[in-house]
């Protein structure tokens, strides 16, 4: 008999599905978030028995979980599973599929490469599957630039209606990438500042410790601006920088992100050489000690994949004219950050003639810690008896700790309710995903215009000397 509602995940075996797709299923199952009639299903070509998978799924799950891994939770989540081997482009293997799943309500997730959604869409329709109570869930990038991007769209919108493709972009799961929306849109006081007469600057930065690890290959075809930029990235940016949304809606959300992408300033020409820097990491150190360069990770083959970028971006509208948002994200670097920092104004004029004021500063912190944190200049307690002394200190908000209780999810465990619920609200819509590429790809070509290739960085740095000028030229430096 065909299960009621499903989830099947393609490219089950893959360092996604494994690492974060499985573990995140088994968590929501663990707390009573699923359906108790839902079957997951791993769909792959890899040549494995059902019992196999499940034990890799296992080994998984229990190596997130660590201690709170339980064996009844298991047991009930180790139920749900079934595995189908198969080749995603090969029509008749969506048979055995077809059979478990029968009509009922399902999301496919979609945990391949980009250049098979298109077949795997088109396999699904031709198998019944794309019926009506179907979903298809993409992971980022979807293609390689506009042109690509919009082949994939074409053959997916052939199978399956806009309302029902979910766009994963992971940070859109993240506590503190929903909480922008809160801290904004729930509190009054920072709106009436929240435009180019109170911020002075925006700074986005992802930055990583960890090199490309097992995934050279397909690193190497995208590079850090297709891999962060067009997505996590912008989609940061968008969620600082849009309007007011008419309600929490998904849609007039994703009309305010969509507004903000189409008033990006077009980087081209001259302007890739002021505005944007490329980098690759070059041997050096890093938390792990002594680390191989980029090519090194591949046996020294020679690459011209940016593994760091840094953009100075412009908003060409009324609230932000003139402010620049530095985005910034790199492989290697020396720490391990996700923040987002609001840097406000000075004070128009000082009554503290003996102090340099420090503006006041939001930092919004995503990683390694949730955190929020206000910079206020404060008096020093004393006598004052030279004249008033001020130090500028953090108004501090963590998340951890105010929410001591509160396990720290993994992105994709929302982003798997939302979608099994139907809610489209932390998936990107079409029309934005091609207003991001057609950004991006203004940047690419203005790279192979001029011939702009990566410059070396030691691993362990915080990218190529560039980077410094780029925000140095307006008087601004990078808040590490
Ligand atoms: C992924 C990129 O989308 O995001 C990776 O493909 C990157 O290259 C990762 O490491 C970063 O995500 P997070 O959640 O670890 O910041």
């Amino acid at each position: 008999m065909a299960d009621k509602k499903a989830v099947a995940i393609f490219g089950a075996t893959g360092d996604l599905a494994l690492k974060m797709l499985f573990p995140s299923l088994y968590f929501l199952d663990a707390e009573g978030h699923l359906p108790a009639e839902l079957a997951i299903i791993g769909f792959s070509h890899t040549e494995l028995s059902e019992a196999d998978f499940i034990a890799q799924v296992r080994s998984s799950a229990a190596e997130r979980a660590s201690e709170e891994f339980a064996e009844d939770a298991w047991k009930r989540f180790a139920a749900r599973l079934r595995y189908v081997k198969g080749d995603l482009e090969a029509a008749k293997d969506y048979a055995p599929l077809a059979q478990i799943l029968g009509a009922g309500e399902c999301v496919f997730y979609l945990s391949t490469s980009p250049d098979y959604f298109g077949v795997i869409a088109r396999n699904l329709k031709a198998a019944g599957l794309a019926h009506k109570d179907a979903r298809i869930a993409i992971e980022k990038p979807i293609g390689h630039d506009l042109a690509s991007c919009c082949r994939i769209e074409n053959a997916l919108a052939e199978a399956f209606s806009e309302d029902r493709i979910y766009r994963v972009d992971h940070y859109l799961g993240k506590e503190t990438v929903q909480n922008l929306i809160a801290l904004r849109f729930a509190n009054t006081f920072f709106e009436p500042l929240w435009n180019k007469v109170s911020i002075e600057q925006v700074q986005i930065t992802v930055a990583e410790t960890i090199g490309v690890e097992r995934r050279w290959s397909y690193y190497n075809s995208y590079g850090a601006l297709r891999d962060v930029v067009q997505n996590h990235l912008l989609q940061l940016l968008c969620l600082v920088a849009m309007e007011p949304p008419a309600s929490l809606d998904p849609d007039s959300v994703r009309d305010e992100k969509v507004k903000v992408l189409r008033s990006l300033r077009r980087i081209a020409g001259s302007d890739v050489e002021r505005q944007t820097v490329r980098g690759q990491y070059r041997k050096g150190f890093s938390g792990e000690g002594r680390v191989p360069g980029y090519s090194e990770e591949n046996g020294g083959a020679a690459s011209d994949t940016e593994t760091f970028v840094a953009v100075a971006a412009h908003i060409d509208n009324w609230r932000w004219a003139g402010v620049p948002f530095y985005l910034r994200t790199g492989k290697r670097l020396p720490v391990r950050n996700t923040q987002i920092v609001v840097q406000f104004r000075a004070v128009p004029h000082s009554i503290f003639p003996h102090h340099d004021l420090i503006a006041n500063r939001l930092t919004i912190r995503l990683q390694p810690e949730e955190e929020i944190s206000l910079q206020l200049m404060n008096k020093t307690p004393s006598l004052d008896r030279g004249g008033m002394r001020l130090k500028p200190l953090p108004l501090d908000l963590s998340l951890s700790d105010a929410f001591k209780r509160v396990r720290r999810r993994i992105a994709y465990e929302r982003l798997f309710l939302e979608a099994l619920e139907g809610n489209r609200i932390l998936f990107v819509r079409r029309d934005e995903v091609e207003a991001a590429w057609k950004w991006i790809d203004a940047i690419v070509h203005g790279w192979s215009e001029r011939d702009i290739k990566p410059a070396p960085y030691t691993a362990g740095t915080w990218g190529p000397s560039a980077a410094f000028a780029l925000t140095e030229r307006n008087g601004h430096s990078w808040y590490e």
